[in-house]
């Protein structure tokens, strides 16, 4: 089937489910749930719960073959030229697999240097942990600053937040923000004689870590005497000579086939393979690999990354539904949705094909979130009974803590997910108002503001436990997704030169400012807007 008669028959199949309600689809095709979920690396993927039928599933899928998604993904593991507006390959698979695998890039042998890197960084946290390495005065490091923009922090924030200890042996701190409350929040209450600075940045050019870097380093260096200071300033960069330059006493390299927003599973996460242990580094590895596994090997329809990017696809561009709400239901996953909104956003906010043609259809939606049950008390009610129809993805973990009871917490993800799709008619809402002793009349008037329209979309992914292991399977999962979708659009996932013309902008005016004033030809609002920030 060609790529034009794909896409319109998801077309006419949409335009059917949009008639149809979910609830009615598993009577109507009782292997609905079995044909709509799938295992995948320790994680179940239900999407029977979307708004397709199973002819629009078929067309999905078919929509999958006919844009080549796995050509395109065999070309992504072997090192092609993927990301084509800079000419490099997107390798971060190769990050995860077992040492001694064959990857190359752009036909450039690359598994020997990431097992080697791994391996620095494996003796450098095991030292750094046993007490072996110390700082300049010799003392245990007991806490650990990293400092990273974007790709550069939110993976191992991610990460930090999902796998840390109640009590951490190594206080791990996370810097972003150019704004100096940040990193003034960040070093409070820590020594520098006991804290190591880790700077992340694959360009080592990033205003905002170049800045809080230079803070840290002034920081470290009013207490330590000047030969010391290399001890404690460590860089994880793709450009080491800079990251020397800048003052760093160590570096832990990656390469330019890493993109920034897929690079968790490099030396970017040091600072977490330092603070959690390498044991938990390399079983968060394992868990990205089987995920990579499972996406290289299962077939189309039983392919969780192919079945949640075509779920995607279908809510953006079968349903004209431009938001989706992660919630994750474990406190631990809070960072996820932030997460992925640079994964996806980043990826594949995109208004050109491949080719620099405009795109003719919608491509990522807008991703928000917050873990559940808080996101409930917050704007659930828009999901419930807004006029716009966001789809929702609950990702759930049946255990989350040791000791305490879950059962209340992913019930609330059933629950919700339940309400989405079965909703409350206005005969329901008007009978429970009786029950509840209204007036007929008054139990009337209020039926239409307790209707739920219900037939909204969602998709369950869960896990028995957070661990390493299921962390890695469930963050590849969504890289891979992400990149599926790129495809079926047909649009570059890898590159990101809608955030550069901001950063060009902010130094101009950061200029205006130092030379006194806007300059003649800022235009009148952002001129005012100077003028008064300058006041
Ligand atoms: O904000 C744009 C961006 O280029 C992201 O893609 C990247 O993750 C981030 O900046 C940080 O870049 P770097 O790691 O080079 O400091």
């Amino acid at each position: 089937m060609t790529r034009d008669a794909a896409w319109t028959r998801f077309d006419l199949t949409a335009a059917e489910a949009a008639e149809s309600r979910i609830a009615d689809q598993f009577a109507a095709d009782p292997a609905r749930l079995d044909r709509m979920s799938v295992e995948a690396a320790g994680l179940y993927v239900d999407l029977s719960k979307q708004s397709w039928t199973r002819a629009a599933f078929d067309a999905c899928l078919d929509l999958a073959r006919a844009c080549e998604v796995e050509g395109r993904r065999d070309a992504l593991f072997a090192g092609e030229a993927v990301n084509l507006t800079e000419g490099r390959a997107v390798l971060h698979p190769a990050l995860r697999a077992a040492p001694g695998a064959d990857f190359k890039a752009l036909g450039e042998p690359v598994s020997a240097e990431v097992d080697a890197v791994r391996a620095e960084m494996k003796a450098y946290a095991d030292a750094v942990r046993s007490g072996a390495e110390t700082g300049a005065a010799g003392k245990r490091f007991q806490a650990i600053v990293h400092v990273g923009i974007g790709g550069s922090d939110l993976g191992p924030r991610l990460v930090w937040d999902a796998l840390r200890p109640l009590d951490p042996a190594i206080d791990l701190r996370f810097v972003a923000n150019i704004d100096p409350r940040d990193m003034a929040e960040a070093l409070t209450g820590l020594d520098p004689e006991t804290t190591l600075v880790v700077v992340v940045s694959k360009t080592f050019t990033t205003q905002e870590t170049l800045a809080n870097a230079e803070a840290a380093k002034a920081w470290l260096a009013a207490a330590l005497p000047a030969d010391g200071l290399a001890r404690h300033f460590i860089g994880v960069t793709a450009a080491p000579d800079k990251a020397r330059a800048f003052g760093c006493g160590r570096t832990f390299a990656f390469r330019d086939w890493v993109g920034g927003r897929y690079s968790l599973w490099s030396a970017v996460s040091l600072s977490c393979a330092i603070a959690l242990g390498w044991e938990a580094f390399e079983q968060m590895l394992a868990g990205a690999a089987a995920m990579d596994d499972h996406f290289v090997a299962a077939p189309l329809e039983k392919n969780a990354p192919v079945l949640m990017a075509l779920a995607q696809v279908f809510n953006v561009d079968g349903l004209d539904r431009r938001a989706r709400t992660v919630a994750p239901y474990a406190h631990a996953l809070r960072r996820l949705p932030s997460f992925l909104q640079q994964l996806e956003m980043e990826s594949n906010g995109k208004r050109v094909h491949r080719d620099g043609s405009p795109v003719t259809r919608q491509t990522c939606p807008v991703v928000f979130g917050e873990p559940g049950t808080n996101g409930q008390h917050a704007f659930f009610q828009q999901i419930h009974q807004g006029p716009q129809v966001v789809p929702a993805e609950f990702v759930i973990v049946a255990r989350t803590h040791e000791d305490a009871p879950e059962a209340p917490l992913w019930s609330n993800a059933l629950a919700q997910a339940q309400a989405l799709m079965l909703g409350k008619s206005a005969e329901a809402a008007e009978t429970e108002g009786l029950a509840q002793g209204l007036a007929a009349e008054e139990a009337k008037r209020l039926s239409t503001h307790r209707t739920f329209t219900g037939n909204r979309p969602s998709t369950a992914i869960v896990m028995e436990r957070l661990t390493p292991r299921t962390l890695g399977a469930l963050i590849a999962l969504y890289e891979h997704k992400t990149f599926v979708e790129g495809v079926i659009w047909d649009i570059n996932s890898f590159d990101q030169w809608g955030v550069e013309l901001g950063k060009v902008l902010a130094k101009a005016i950061l200029k205006d400012v130092q030379d006194g004033g806007p300059s003649a030809d800022l235009d009148p609002s952002t001129a005012a807007l100077m003028t008064r920030l300058m006041r």
